[in-house]
């Protein structure tokens, strides 16, 4: 796939790095439609001529829908990226709740598996899905235990589906380390435990899902961009 003219989906792309996502790739020449749930849009991505598409990804009938509305508006589907991602959160496992544990599966997990079933159906020849994960789904970090096991689940997912779609579609994951701190969080993560010595920054995750969106014999990978911090 090439990028100026493919016509590409960024889901949970209405703010933050999602949107930083979608405004990379209609940068880079492609058509962008991206979801919204609770918060209303990042203005710059009406300016860019990207539209929002209303749903919530934790239900999978909205799931589908949202891609065959993007697969709409845009005149076909090229390319996917699933950003959307509900539920982090730290919480120790004496506290977590049946809640805390859907909020973080919904849309990421759940939402994942059922925007690529419709993405399967969607997307033309040549095209490719895109997760985007965490290094939090690699490590395992026990104080985010379940985004993390929704984060791990897009890896096992990514791999099976990679091969369910070969050779027609290419499916790969983005373990993102640190980026953008959440909204209101404390203190930066410390930079002395990243070995290339700084926080990752939007282009950097762009520049990987730029890649994995249009290299023609990649499927099925893992690309971790989190400055070696998984090494440690
Ligand atoms: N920021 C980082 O440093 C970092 C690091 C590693 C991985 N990541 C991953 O990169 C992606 C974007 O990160 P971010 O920090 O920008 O995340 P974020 O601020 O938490 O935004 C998540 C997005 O997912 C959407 N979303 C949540 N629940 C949804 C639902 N039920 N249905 C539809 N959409 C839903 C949100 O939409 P609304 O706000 O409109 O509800 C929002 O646009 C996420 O997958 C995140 O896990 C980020």
């Amino acid at each position: 796939m090439d990028l100026p003219g493919a016509r590409i989906l960024v889901t949970g792309g209405a703010h933050r790095l999602g949107a930083e996502l979608a405004l990379d790739l209609a940068r880079a020449g492609a058509a962008v439609c991206v979801t919204r749930h609770r918060r209303t849009p990042d203005v710059r991505l009406a300016a860019a001529g990207i539209t929002a598409i209303a749903a919530d990804l934790a239900v999978p009938s909205e799931a589908v829908g949202a891609v065959e509305r993007a697969a709409d508006v845009l005149g076909g589907l090229d390319g996917v990226v699933h950003a959307a991602s509900g539920g982090f959160r730290p919480v120790a496992l004496d506290l977590l709740t049946p809640e805390l544990f859907e909020e973080a599966i919904g849309a990421t997990l759940r939402g994942g598996l059922f925007v690529a079933q419709a993405a399967s159906r969607l997307l033309t020849d040549g095209g490719a899905l895109v997760f985007i994960g965490d290094v939090a789904g690699v490590a395992g970090w026990p104080s985010y235990l379940p985004h993390s096991a929704a984060k791990g689940g897009l890896g096992t997912l990514v791999r099976g589906l990679a091969r369910d779609l070969a050779p027609r579609i290419r499916v790969s994951i983005v373990h993102p380390g640190v980026v953008l701190e959440p909204e209101g969080a404390g203190a930066p993560v410390p930079v002395e435990r990243i070995p290339l010595g700084r926080a990752g920054t939007p282009d950097d995750i762009a520049g990987a899902v730029r890649y994995l969106l249009t290299a023609p014999y990649v499927t099925g990978a893992a690309l971790v961009v989190d400055g070696g911090r998984l090494v440690d």
